[in-house]
């Protein structure tokens, strides 16, 4: 198979890279120095030089707080960006494995996410998305459009790296008790995301680490394992104000039976914690 990933000097486009290679797949990386995806004419020649039989979108406008005073960028990358990739893979007859967020949800719900329920995004990253979920479906029939949630990997910023250099730097670190949701680490994504590269279904497909838990609790686990000395006290979201809001309740679970299961969070937290310290 040749597989094409864009944002693939991030953290999730560099492992799709890796576990593509693995497969024995043909696989090119690009990112905005290849071609910035909010230019159509210039993804659309790239994506058409390569002729890939997939591509798996990984780029994207990230910086959920910054979104709040920039969302004509970020939508111009999430939204039409994204539209842009689908409609070039879709000339050149390649599939589209597009990756969306829990971010689109509201929070307010009592059991996890599956993909017949509403969105209904609180902020800006998370409206920006949605238009880029929906740009997708409208460019490019042939899509996967894999939902995911509380990344963290290799290379890149992300929470559990944060918290490890807090908790060597720190005697106590304050952590948010009442936001729940579903960490995915980005070596059980990319199995996902390369599964469905090669599947044939269609269509929404939520994947993100199974399980659940709250920002504290993934704390808890990720120092026991790591053996970081260090209190852990708890804090609110109220208490611990952001520019953007954020999903209470981002628990998500697919209702559809052909979706990849990821294994459960914890596992994830051991992956990259035995990659970390082994670098
Ligand atoms: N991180 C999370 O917790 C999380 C949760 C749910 C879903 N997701 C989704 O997962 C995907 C991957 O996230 P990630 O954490 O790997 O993000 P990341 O590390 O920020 O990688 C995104 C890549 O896209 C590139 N990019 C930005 N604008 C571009 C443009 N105009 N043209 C081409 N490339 C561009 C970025 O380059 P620069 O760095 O130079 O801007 C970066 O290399 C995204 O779709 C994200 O929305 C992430």
């Amino acid at each position: 198979l040749r597989l094409l990933t864009t944002g693939a000097a991030g953290m999730l486009g560099r492992r799709v890279v890796a576990v593509a290679q693995e497969r024995g797949w043909d696989v090119t990386g690009i990112d905005v120095d290849e071609a910035d995806i909010t230019d159509a004419t210039a993804i659309g020649a790239v994506v058409a030089n390569l002729d890939p039989d997939v591509v798996v979108h990984c780029a994207a406008y990230t910086n959920v707080d910054a979104a709040e005073e920039n969302e004509d960028l970020a939508l111009a990358i999430n939204g039409a960006g994204a539209g842009n990739v689908a409609a070039a893979a879709a000339k050149t007859g390649a599939r589209i494995v597009h990756v969306s967020t829990d971010y689109v949800f509201d929070g307010e719900n009592d059991k996890p996410w599956v993909e017949s329920d509403a969105p209904a995004p609180l902020g800006a990253y998370g409206r920006t998305k949605l238009a880029g979920e929906h740009a997708v479906v409208a460019a490019n029939p042939d899509h996967a459009i894999a939902r995911t949630a509380w990344l963290f990997g290799a290379g890149g910023p992300n929470f559990c790296d944060t918290m490890l250099r807090l908790g060597a730097e720190r005697d106590s670190v304050s952590v948010v008790t009442d936001q729940q949701g579903c960490p995915t680490w980005t070596g059980h994504l990319a199995l996902a995301l390369v599964e469905l590269a090669a599947a044939p279904e269609t269509g929404l497909f939520h994947t993100a680490g199974a399980g659940s838990c709250s920002w504290f609790e993934l704390t808890q686990e990720l120092f026991e394992r790591a053996n970081v000395d260090c209190e852990i006290k708890r804090t609110t979201a109220a208490e611990f104000a952001r520019a953007a809001p954020r999903p209470a309740w981002s628990v998500m679970a697919s209702e559809r039976r052909e979706a990849p299961r990821l294994p459960a969070w914890q596992e994830g937290v051991a992956g990259h914690l035995s990659e970390t310290i082994s670098r």
